[in-house]
Formats: structure tokens, sequence, C-alpha cells
């Protein structure tokens, strides 16, 4: 077992919400076959969260879509020996449940923030990008109710931000 996939284990083993949903994010990227590309660039992955209540009303499919669009794009914008960070943390002052992936790419230009998310919108049409995969992630996060933005410190960093699952108590 690979340092990564042992990192993805502590991080998300039996854990509730939002980590039990990603529980097979690993089986998901295998499937698709973005393992091996990860191995071949050298990229290193780590999945993190606070350990908090991550509980939210969510599709798994649709959720999984949305991981594997942000860490897909995550991996062609970052060179070899580069880092894609999934973080899920809890933000109950908000009563939202955050899903971060940075990467360690060259960012994104203030200017085109907003613009990535339309549809076709695509700087890769070289290398076979349909400028739909933003699209379709924006399109399944405000059907849960969500909000997705794009930000640039060192690399990308695409925070979707979910309402928690309310309890209905209080
Ligand atoms: N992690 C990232 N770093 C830098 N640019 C990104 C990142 N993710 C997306 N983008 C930009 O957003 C555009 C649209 O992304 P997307 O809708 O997934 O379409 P595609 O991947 O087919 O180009 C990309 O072409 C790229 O310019
Ligand atoms: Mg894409």
């Amino acid at each position: 077992m690979d340092a990564a996939r042992q990192g993805y284990y502590r991080a998300f083993g039996g854990a509730p919400g939002l980590d039990y949903l990603l529980s097979d994010f690993r089986v998901a990227m295998d499937a698709r076959g973005l393992d091996g590309e990860i191995r071949r660039k050298g990229v290193a992955i780590e999945l993190t969260t606070d350990g908090a209540d991550h509980t939210i009303d969510a599709d798994e499919d649709q959720l999984q879509q949305i991981v594997l669009n942000l860490v897909r794009n995550a991996l062609a914008a970052t060179p070899s020996a580069g880092r894609i960070t999934v973080r899920i943390e809890a933000v109950p002052a908000a009563g939202e449940v955050w899903l971060v992936v940075r990467d360690t790419g060259p960012g994104i230009p203030p200017a085109l923030a907003d613009r990535l998310f339309e549809p076709f919108f695509t700087t890769r049409a070289a290398e076979g990008g349909t400028g739909l995969g933003l699209a379709v992630v924006r399109a399944i996060v405000r059907e849960h109710g969500g909000a997705i933005t794009a930000s640039s410190s060192e690399g990308a960093e695409f925070t979707v931000r979910f309402p928690a699952r309310s309890t209905g108590v209080g």
C-alpha cells in the first residue's frame, strides 16, 4: 500500500458524512485510470479532514463526479512531482461543509476565475479539453444548494461549499 493510500484510509476510514460518501474515491479513480496517471507524473495526492461531522444531503455518484472532475483538472495542471490536496472541512458558523481541492500548478489568472465555469470554456483544446468539466461540477453543486469558487495562491484552489444537513433540531 503506497503512502498516499495509507493517508487516505487514515483520513477517511469510518468517518461520517462527506467522508463516508467519498470513501470509495480511490476505487473510483482507479476505475478511470487516474491512479496510473498520478503515478506516472509522480504527483502526490493527499486527502485530509478536520475530523468533524461532514454530513450533507448529496447524491453519492454526483459527489464522486465533482471530486473526480476537480482532481482530473488539478492533475492536468500539476507538473510532475507536484501535489494535489483534497480537504474536507466543517464550517459550523456558516452551517456549511467545504470540499477544497488545491494543486501546485500555475494557478488561475484572476480575470478567468469566473469564466472557467462557463460551458465550453477551455484553455486545453489542444489536449482534448471540452470545457465541460467545471460547468458540470457547478451544475451539480448548485443542485445540492451549494456554491463553487476558484482562486489562486500558489496553485489553483477550488472551494465547494455545501449546506450541512439540517438536524431539524433547534
Ligand atoms: N486546477 C486548475 N489549474 C489551472 N487551470 C484550471 C484548473 N482547473 C481548470 N482550469 C482551467 O479551467 C478550464 C476549464 O476547465 P474544465 O471545465 O474542466 O474544462 P477542460 O478541462 O476540458 O478544459 C481549463 O481549460 C483550464 O483553463
Ligand atoms: Mg476538465
